[in-house]
Order: structure tokens, then sequence, then C-alpha cells
């Protein structure tokens, strides 16, 4: 499974990329809005930081904008991917510029319906929001399965199924045990990954005994 980090912070990019951990980046304007940059710049940054996919989403909402704004954007790095909301106009954006060999990936997906179209337009990714339509009451993780299962019922889809707006590990999990391709992550997300309290626990036991021993290993 890939994963993506979910932030334009490109300090925290860069530390987790230190550790291995990042297979790509995806932004939103809300996130582009936290960093307080220009959009170009940040993502140029960013895309020199990973070789992976980028997102970088247009803010146009009709066609003719939505494509010429996901033309400059695509001109900033060869690895970003165009992201355009399921919108009638994103579709058509997403058809026009995967035919062009760019990178798309279709976000604000909340319907496997929805996440179908995507696929049809050629999107790279598919983004389905679990954390928002938990937030609503609905079954987020419902969700993922329902795609999963869509798109593995043709093979001819070789749209990834990216797993966003997640809020905790057991969200990861359940993807990844639903055999979704990429989740992208919050960095305190992340963090909370690699945590364990018994892991905690045993290397504090395994440091006291070792002391008593009176050695050094170099
Ligand atoms: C990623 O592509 C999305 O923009 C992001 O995961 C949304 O997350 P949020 O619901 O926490 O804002």
């Amino acid at each position: 499974m890939k994963f993506f980090v979910d932030t334009a912070d490109v300090a925290e990019i860069r530390a987790l990329a230190d550790l291995g951990l990042v297979d790509g980046v995806t932004t939103n304007p809300s996130l582009i809005a936290k960093s307080g940059r220009k959009i170009a710049e940040v993502i140029a940054e960013i895309c020199t930081i990973t070789p992976g996919p980028v997102s970088a989403e247009v803010t146009a909402t009709d066609f003719e904008g939505m494509m010429a704004e996901g033309k400059y954007l695509r001109d900033i790095a060869s690895n970003v991917a165009v992201k355009v909301p399921l919108t009638e106009a994103g579709l058509k954006t997403c058809r026009a510029l995967s035919s062009e060999g760019t990178q798309v990936n279709v976000t604000l997906c909340f319907s496997a319906a929805q996440a179908l179209l995507a696929a049809k337009a050629g999107a790279t990714f598919i983004s389905p929001f679990v954390g928002r339509l938990d937030d609503i009451g609905h079954d987020g993780m419902q969700l993922i399965s329902d795609v999963v299962t869509i798109y593995n019922n043709y093979p001819a889809i070789t749209t990834e199924v990216l797993v966003a707006s997640v809020r905790h590990p057991i969200h990861l999990i359940e993807a990844a045990k639903m055999g979704a391709h990429v989740a992208t992550l919050p960095a305190n997300v992340i963090k909370m990954l690699v945590k364990h309290p018994l892991t905690d626990r045993g290397l504090e036991a395994f440091l006291a005994d070792w002391a008593k021993t009176g050695q050094s290993i170099l």
C-alpha cells in the first residue's frame, strides 16, 4: 500500500521522507492556504522532495477554467497530479487531461457511483473521503469496500483507490485489509501509527536491564 502525506507543509514532508514513508503528497486549497505560500512555489518545492505524485487542486469550477489551471499546474513538475472535484466539469477535465497523459486525482468523492464515473473518465486516482462521511453519521469505510469491490470486478479499470480524509490508524488498517491502493495521511496520523505503549514499556525495560550489565556495545 502506498502512503501519501496529506499536507502542504514542506518541513513535515521532508521529515517523513527521511523516514522513507512518503510515496507521494496530496494538497488541497485549504492546505495551501494553511501553508501561507503561493501554490506554484510550494508545489514546486514539494515535487523536489518526492518523485511520487504530488496532487495540486484546481479552483476553477467550469471546464475551460479547470483545463487552464490544470495545464498550469501540470507544467510545474513532471510528477504533479492535477486534482479536480467530482463534478460534471471535473469529470470532463479529467477525461481531457488524462488523454493527454496527465495524472489526475478526482477528489471529493462520497459515493460508489461517483467513483465509477471517475474510473470511466480515466482518473489515475479516486479520492473517497472517509472521515467526512463518518462525521455526518455515514460509514466511510463501507464506501472504500464498495469502490474496491467494484473496481476489482472490472480488470480494465486502472484507477487507484486513494483513501482520503483519514483521521486515525483504524481507517488505514481497514483500508489496507480491503486492498485500497493508497492512503493519504496527515502527519499526526503517521505519528500515531508508530507509537505503541508496549513498545515504549518494552524498550524502557530492556534499557534498564542493559544498564545493569555495565556493558556498552561500542
Ligand atoms: C486529500 O486529498 C483530501 O483533500 C484530504 O484528505 C481531506 O481531509 P479532511 O477531510 O481531513 O480535510
